[in-house]
C-alpha cells in the first residue's frame, strides 16, 4: 500500500512538472498568465523604431517573409502568415509577447517558428542549439512596434 502511495505522489510530481513544460523551454524562465507573458524579457525596454528594422530585417526577424503590415515600407512582404495590420487594436503587448516567444504554444502545429525557444526544437538549425532565434531584446523591440499598429491612424 505504501509503496503505491509513494508511485502515485512520485507520478503526480512529474505530472505538475510536465503540466510546467512550457514556461522552462524558453530562453529564460517566464510566466505565461493566459496567452500572454505581461513582464518583458530580459528585463528589456523594447524600442518601436528598432523593432520595424527586426521585422523587415533579413539578418533580424525577417518577418515579412510571411506577415505583411499595410503601409510599411518593404520590398517583398508575404502572406503564409495573417497581415498584422492593425495588430495593436487585437492583441495585448503580452500577447504579441507570447506569440513572438513561442508561437508553437499557442498553435502546435503552427510554421511560425518559436522565437525565443530552447528546448524541444523542431524547426530550428542545429546552429541555433543553445541561442533563441531572437535576443530578448529583439523580441521586446518587436513587441513595442507591433503594439504601435492600430487601424485607425495608419500603421506607422
Ligand atoms: C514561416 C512563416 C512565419 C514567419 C517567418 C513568422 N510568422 Fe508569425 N505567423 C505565421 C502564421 C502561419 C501565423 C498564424 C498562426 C497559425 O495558425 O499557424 C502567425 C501568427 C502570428 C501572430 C498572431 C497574429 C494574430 O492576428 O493573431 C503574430 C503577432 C506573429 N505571427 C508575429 C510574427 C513576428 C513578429 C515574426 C518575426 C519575428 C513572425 N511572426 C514570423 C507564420 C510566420
Amino acid at each position: 500500500m505504501r509503496a503505491v502511495s509513494w508511485a502515485m505522489a512520485a507520478g503526480l510530481l512529474l505530472a505538475a512538472a510536465c503540466g510546467n513544460e512550457g514556461s522552462q523551454r524558453l530562453a529564460e524562465p517566464v510566466t505565461i498568465e493566459g496567452d500572454a507573458i505581461l513582464t518583458p524579457l530580459g528585463g528589456e525596454t523594447g524600442d518601436a523604431s528598432r523593432g520595424k528594422a527586426v521585422f523587415t530585417d533579413r539578418e533580424q526577424g525577417h518577418c515579412v517573409l510571411c506577415h505583411a503590415v499595410a503601409g510599411l515600407e518593404a520590398e517583398f512582404q508575404g502572406n503564409v502568415g495573417p497581415p498584422l495590420t492593425g495588430l495593436g487594436d487585437r492583441l495585448s503587448p503580452g500577447q504579441i509577447r507570447l506569440r513572438i516567444a513561442d508561437a508553437q504554444r499557442i498553435w502546435p502545429q503552427t510554421v511560425m517558428p518559436s522565437y525565443y525557444r530552447t528546448g524541444g526544437l523542431n524547426q530550428v538549425g542545429e546552429a541555433y542549439r543553445g541561442e533563441p532565434a531572437l535576443s530578448a531584446r529583439q523580441i521586446e523591440d518587436l513587441v513595442a512596434w507591433l503594439s504601435t499598429l492600430k487601424t485607425q491612424d495608419g500603421e506607422e
